[in-house]
């Protein structure tokens, strides 16, 4: 069977690894990657329910392929993510054109999946949580992600239950992939020529298994000669164990920005929220961090307007902005989710709550600005990762993710190389290579 899949992924970078692995999988049975729609006769949209009417863009982007192959013969559509965890077989009802739904945690059931769908034209839906056997079968496929950073899943679901979030409904509980099969990927990865490895954990920093913590595994693959970068992500505040933080001491490889969420700066909001830890708390962390090694940035993420908070809540939120100078964090309005706690709470007054998201915004990108501008004509370390579209540059990342744009050549991928900086905007700088530069002088 000869088969063309397009895969879109919403959400966040465990459903980018997940399609990966989905690719990885369904190779297996005979389908081929395509970029272009139009090519497509298996349609895969892995979806994401954390914010807004996550359900709604599903049925329409299904609408748009629909429109598409009005006069075609109808491609597979597969629904894959947390919205068809969430929604389950109500999806296969009330939209005839999806065939399969698959939670996230049944991805290794897809092979099977679709070759039954093929032989007895049937509607299927799998949504057991069952990580256990998603991991063990993955692990049996090579991961072919091949980029210059990739993504590596060690953790998947959450216990901590924060009264806006679906994670715990739409993946699950908390489950820690076993040791080994993490570093044998993990080897692979690098034997395969992968420099950055992102760890990646709705809860990272929870990660538990049998005794092995994040620690354990960060230390472990920074022994792998090849690695260049170790990074994680998403961390909760609670999971910042002395540990963790004694890592950062003395690693070259474990790279100096912590992504630590705090949602808001307000101790009663974190309180309604069901956080489970205190400004005193988060800021004892932030202190030790920095202790350890001072390079240490920070970014995070905010919660603006749930429900109670009031104008003190928000001015202690851009207080502590104003405090520990986050970089690239990320900001948005609560928004009520289906079968959480807080879904049915009075809701902050949307006027309310757009001034305080720009008002927000403008401070977190005044002090990313700042930052970006601060490293005008001074030299950085840059990971290229590719050229840029137009094949005339190439992209990178500084230690601190930020994207780097200079005059380097299809050569310098995967390399570290040092660049001057020499312009900035909010998001990216823009330099040189010295190297390349002095090669050309001489
Ligand atoms: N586990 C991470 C933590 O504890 O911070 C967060 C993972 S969640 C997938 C990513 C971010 O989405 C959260 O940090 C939060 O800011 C945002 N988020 C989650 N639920 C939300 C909601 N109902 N409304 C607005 N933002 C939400
Ligand atoms: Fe969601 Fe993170 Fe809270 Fe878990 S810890 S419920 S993933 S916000
Ligand atoms: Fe979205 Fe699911 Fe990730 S809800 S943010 S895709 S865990």
């Amino acid at each position: 069977m000869s088969q063309k899949i397009f895969i879109k992924t919403f959400g966040c970078q465990m459903n980018e690894y997940d399609s990966n692995r989905i690719y990885d999988t369904v190779k297996k049975i005979g389908f081929n990657k395509t970029n272009n729609y139009e090519d497509a006769n298996c349609f895969l949209l892995n979806t994401c329910h954390i914010r807004d009417k996550a359900k709604e863009k599903v049925y329409h982007e299904i609408g748009r392929v629909k429109k598409l192959f009005r006069s075609k013969k109808k491609p597979l559509v597969i629904v894959a993510g947390c919205v068809a965890q969430a929604e389950n077989e109500e999806m296969l009802k009330r939209e005839p054109f999806i065939d399969l739904v698959i939670g996230p945690q049944s991805y290794h059931k897809i092979n099977n999946t679709i070759l039954n769908h093929i032989r007895k034209k049937k509607k299927i839906e799998e949504t057991e949580f069952d990580a256990i056997s998603k991991f063990e079968y993955l692990s049996k496929i090579d991961n072919n992600t091949k980029k210059v950073s990739s993504f590596l899943t060690i953790q998947e679901g959450c216990d901590k239950f924060c009264h806006f979030c679906v994670v715990p409904y739409t993946r699950g509980p908390e489950y820690s992939r076993p040791f080994k099969q993490i570093l044998d990927e993990a080897k692979y990865l690098i034997d395969n020529g992968v420099k950055e490895i992102i760890l990646l954990g709705q809860n990272v920093n929870a990660y538990n298994n049998e005794g092995f913590k994040l620690s354990d595994l960060i230390l472990e693959i920074e022994k792998f000669s090849s690695v260049e970068r170790i990074r994680y992500t998403t961390s909760h505040p609670k999971d910042m164990t002395d540990d963790l933080i004694e890592v950062y001491k003395n690693s070259k490889k474990l790279m100096p920005l912590v992504h630590l969420p705090v949602q808001s700066g307000s101790d009663k909001i974190l309180n309604l929220m069901n956080r489970k830890h205190s400004i005193k708390e988060y800021l004892n962390t932030f202190d030790k961090l920095i202790k350890i090694n001072s390079n240490i940035k920070f970014s995070s993420d905010f919660i603006i307007g749930y429900p109670g908070e009031e104008k003190q809540d928000f001015e202690n939120t851009l207080e502590l902005i104003k405090k520990i100078r986050f970089i690239n964090s990320y900001s948005f309005i609560f928004s009520p989710r289906p079968g959480t706690v807080a879904a049915d709470l009075k809701l902050t007054e949307k006027k309310i709550s757009m001034e305080r998201l720009e008002e927000i915004q403008n401070l977190l990108f005044e002090n990313q600005i700042n930052i970006n501008k601060s490293l005008e004509n001074n030299t950085i370390n840059v990971l290229v990762e590719n050229l840029t579209d137009n094949k005339t540059q190439v992209f990178g990342r500084s230690e601190y993710m930020t994207s780097v744009i200079f005059d380097g050549k299809k050569e310098d991928i995967g390399k570290i190389l040092p660049v001057r900086i020499k312009q900035s905007n909010r998001s990216t700088l823009f330099g040189e290579s010295t190297i390349n530069s002095n090669k050309r002088v001489a």
